[in-house]
């Protein structure tokens, strides 16, 4: 690694550090960008929400598609013209920074340090000492790091990200993930409930606990599971609406689901990525289930919960998958009808085992079948709104749209998005909201509140 000291260490007042965090991916990544945030304001840097006026920029990048990795490579251009002409101090962390490492100076050569998402407490002393060097910091820790959340610079005041474990130990063969974030480690449950009930106090509604694989949670100091997690964190007073993200269909026992019918506060929503109809597909896959079991899951979670709204991840085009295997993805989209669903082309990834096997369906039909997936998720989303149409539901209001400030918006239970008119700015509390209209990703509505 070149460390030529470019960057004059006069031009470091931490007081006028100004950072620009960018963020691609995950709510996972998201929640780690406010904490990253969070520990540059407390060496004295200040935020700002305009890339061109900051002096030190943070890229939180994703590498589970090429796409994300491409989109970091493009944005690294685009700094590295503005560094041309400004002192500017640019940091890789995440994802990708993790896969390739100090490799990343190779490719930009204005990056001025890597971070792995397991280093991001090392910030403060990048930043105080370091400076004027390129610097790199990766490791892949086997316990947990826990970042005090005290100074956590949140994106929300309503609604909030908590996230109470990091890594997955379930090798699908097409992911990176294992390889970028590391063995499953489980936040100790106690910094966990201090956290939420720090959050409730500030006034927080909502709580997203988040995690690669939050169903296999397990307390390091005690052995309590994700069920007894749900539970306690239903116990404090001012939290309203508790969601979690994500799940694995193999990890989701039904004492999860039982929790989630018995517990008022824990919406009944859930994301089950499937990512293939095909059982075939889901085994080369490693996902550990067929798509029977896929679908009795879903049967016994709506026989106790008719009522949930359920969503999904799909992949498309993955080696091998025949037509015959892709056709019963749509079915399964037809049977399941879906709230919701994230669907993508297969990217071969590096280190997976799926990037091994030739990857034989060609680029055109992998765009056809996943246009194909896409128009009927619209089509069948389209028709299960319209049945909210004449209903009241409640709504969290997170704001004015930001389409037409004359227009509110917000989640209801199922997490759709829901915009309607109201007399009185009512941001941050639960609207009765009548459904008037709607499109296939979002419901519209009046707020019936005095
Ligand atoms: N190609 C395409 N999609 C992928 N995902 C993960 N890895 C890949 C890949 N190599 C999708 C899965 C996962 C979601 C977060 O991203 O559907 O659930
Ligand atoms: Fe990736 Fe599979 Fe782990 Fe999800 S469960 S993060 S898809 S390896």
């Amino acid at each position: 690694m070149n460390s030529s000291a470019y960057l004059k260490r006069s031009y470091i007042n931490l007081k006028k550090l100004k950072f620009y965090i960018h963020t691609f991916g995950c709510q996972m990544n998201e929640n780690d960008s406010e904490r990253i945030g969070g520990i540059l304001t407390q060496i004295g840097a200040q935020k700002s929400s305009c890339l061109e006026e900051s002096n030190l920029i943070i890229i939180n990048t994703c590498a589970v598609r090429q796409k994300s990795e491409e989109k970091l490579f493009s944005l690294l251009g685009r700094l590295a013209r503005i560094k041309k002409r400004k002192n500017l101090i640019i940091g890789v962390a995440g994802c990708v920074a993790q896969l390739h490492k100090a490799k990343i100076f190779d490719k930009n050569s204005s990056i001025d340090f890597v971070l792995g998402p397991g280093n991001y407490a090392d910030l403060t002393q990048i930043i105080q000492k370091h400076l004027g060097e390129k610097f790199i910091s990766i490791s892949c820790s086997q316990k947990w790091q826990e970042i005090p959340f005290k100074y956590t610079l949140r994106e929300s005041n309503i609604s909030a990200f908590v996230t109470i474990m990091e890594g997955c130990n379930n090798f699908c063969s097409y992911c990176v993930v294992p390889f970028t974030r590391g063995q499953e480690r489980y936040r100790p449950f106690q910094n966990i409930i201090l956290e939420i009930k720090d959050l409730a106090l500030k006034g927080y509604k909502e709580i997203q606990l988040l995690g690669q694989n939050v169903n296999s949670y397990k307390d390091p100091d005690s052995e309590k599971n994700f069920s007894a997690l749900l539970k306690e964190t239903n116990n404090i007073k001012g939290i309203e609406w508790i969601r979690f993200i994500s799940s694995h269909p193999k990890n989701f026992i039904p004492d999860i689901a039982v929790t989630m019918k018995e517990r008022r506060k824990i919406c009944h929503q859930l994301h089950l990525p499937l990512q293939s109809g095909s059982s075939s597909v889901l085994k080369r896959m490693n996902r550990g289930y067929t798509r029977k079991e896929y679908l009795e899951k879903i049967a016994f979670i709506r026989d106790l919960m008719p009522d949930i709204s359920l969503s999904t991840d799909i992949i498309v085009g993955f080696p091998g998958e025949t037509e015959k295997e892709f056709q019963k993805t749509l079915k399964i989209l037809k049977d399941v009808r879906f709230t919701n669903i994230f669907s993508f082309r297969y990217s071969p990834r590096p280190f997976t085992t799926a990037s091994k096997i030739e990857d034989n369906v060609p680029f055109e039909t992998k765009k056809r079948r996943l246009i194909e997936v896409q128009e009927l998720q619209k089509k069948l989303q389209l028709e299960k709104n319209k049945t909210f149409i004449g209903i009241n539901m409640k709504v969290l209001c997170l704001g004015k749209s930001k389409k037409n400030p004359q227009i509110y918006s917000g989640r209801n239970e199922g997490f759709q998005v829901v915009n309607f008119k109201s007399s009185k700015n009512l941001t941050g509390k639960f609207v009765d909201v009548l459904i008037t209209d709607c499109g296939p990703h979002s419901l519209q509505g009046a707020a019936l509140n005095k």
